[in-house]
């Protein structure tokens, strides 16, 4: 039998709520199956964690997690501790320090789900992003000289290195194989005349590699455009950081909102522990309630048993999700629903216990 580790960090607001049932719903698919097990360890870090101790995690905290196979990470963010604080210091330390250099965000429509597009766009909306998270935009280089001074600077340098860009893009050509799709590169040439210029220059020579596979090449504000207008033109879809931090909260509007989107950081060598999360925050709004939306939980805990090779159990999970979408009886507010987290949570178990 497989056991295994995986570090919980349910974090604030609705983290806890929603990482609860993607629990449940883990530890009932496990069963069901009977090949693998999981052994899940609590870590109480966040900002609560921060505002009692004056620091995100334990001082230890990365050296804590490295032994495990996978974290489960609900979401971090609480009125009063700084966002930057809490983004640096839990989540991109994590993310940076076990080179999870992959985001995979999947921007599937299911059956039943919001859309916001008319009828005949809503067609094939089933896009894998490969989004680049370790450098670009988001490297933190750059200086602020003169602070306060009438001839103030500010620079904010995007970091593109060969192996970075190589690297993800590479990432991205493996994915179109292995699901027989094509791969659409997402850059700005014409105006990054350094960064991405070299990514183009990137992207084709990768492709070499790959004459098998379709490719494409869009501008980020055309890509915005064609994600709204023609989304079926997208499958496999690689971009930087920025960029695909800002499409992929579009491709949630498209695939039903923040209560439905996952998103998986990944370590591809298995190094280090990789890291699944829904990427809706903590939703100080509607924290305490019982209401939030564990959909996107559960959808990243699919992502996990994708990961750890077992994809049938994944995908058992995401035809679960659809099917509580379709029957419409079971749904939380957000969805027009007036259901509570976990009977979600309950009738994604029941689904599961039928189907089986
Ligand atoms: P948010 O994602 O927490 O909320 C945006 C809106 O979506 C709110 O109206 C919220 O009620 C709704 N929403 C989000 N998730 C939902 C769910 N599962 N079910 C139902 N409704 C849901 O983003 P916001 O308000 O900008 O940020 C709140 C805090 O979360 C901030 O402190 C921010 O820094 C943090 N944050 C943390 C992230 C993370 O840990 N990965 C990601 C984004 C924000
Ligand atoms: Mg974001």
């Amino acid at each position: 039998m497989d056991i295994f580790k995986v570090a919980v960090i349910p974090g604030d607001g609705i983290g806890p709520e929603v990482i609860e049932e993607g629990i449940k719903v883990m530890k009932k698919a496990a069963e069901l199956d009977g090949r693998m097990q999981f052994e899940f360890t609590y870590f109480p870090w966040g900002c609560e964690y921060y505002l009692e101790n004056g620091k995100m995690m334990a001082d230890d905290g990365i050296e804590q997690l490295k032994s495990f196979d996978a974290i489960y990470l609900g979401a971090v963010g609480f009125p009063g501790v700084p966002d930057h604080i809490s983004l640096w210091d839990l989540l991109l330390r994590i993310r940076k320090d076990f080179d999870q250099y992959v985001n995979i965000r999947p921007i599937t429509l299911l059956n039943g789900a919001p859309c916001p597009l008319v009828e005949e766009n809503k067609e094939n909306i089933d896009m894998l992003f490969i989004r680049e998270n370790s450098e670009g935009e988001y490297a933190g280089a750059g200086d602020w000289l003169f602070k306060g001074k009438p001839e103030e600077v500010v620079l904010q340098t995007g970091v593109f290195s060969r192996k970075g860009t190589e690297r993800i893009i590479r990432y991205a050509f493996e994915e179109a194989v292995r699901l027989g799709k094509s791969v659409t590169s997402i850059s700005k040439a014409n105006a990054l005349n350094y960064s991405m210029v070299f990514w183009d220059q990137v992207f084709e020579e990768v492709s070499k590699e790959y004459p098998q596979v379709k490719t494409y090449s869009y501008l980020v504000d055309a890509a915005a455009m064609h994600m709204i207008k023609d989304p079926k033109r997208f499958e496999v879809v690689v971009t930087s950081n920025l960029f695909g931090d800002i499409l992929t909260d579009i491709g949630a509007a498209l695939a039903g909102g923040m209560g439905l989107a996952a998103g998986a950081n990944i370590n591809p060598e298995k190094v280090y522990p990789s890291m699944f999360e829904p990427i809706h925050g903590s939703a100080p709004d509607i924290a305490k309630q019982g209401i939030a939306n564990p959909l996107a939980a559960i959808w990243s805990a699919s992502q996990m048993f994708d990961f750890f090779g077992y994809e049938d159990i994944g995908e058992s999970l995401l035809t679960a999700i659809e099917k509580v979408m379709e029957e419409k009886t079971v749904m939380t507010p957000d969805l027009g629903g007036n259901a509570t987290t976990s009977e979600v949570g309950d009738r994604i178990v029941k689904q599961l216990e039928e189907k089986h």
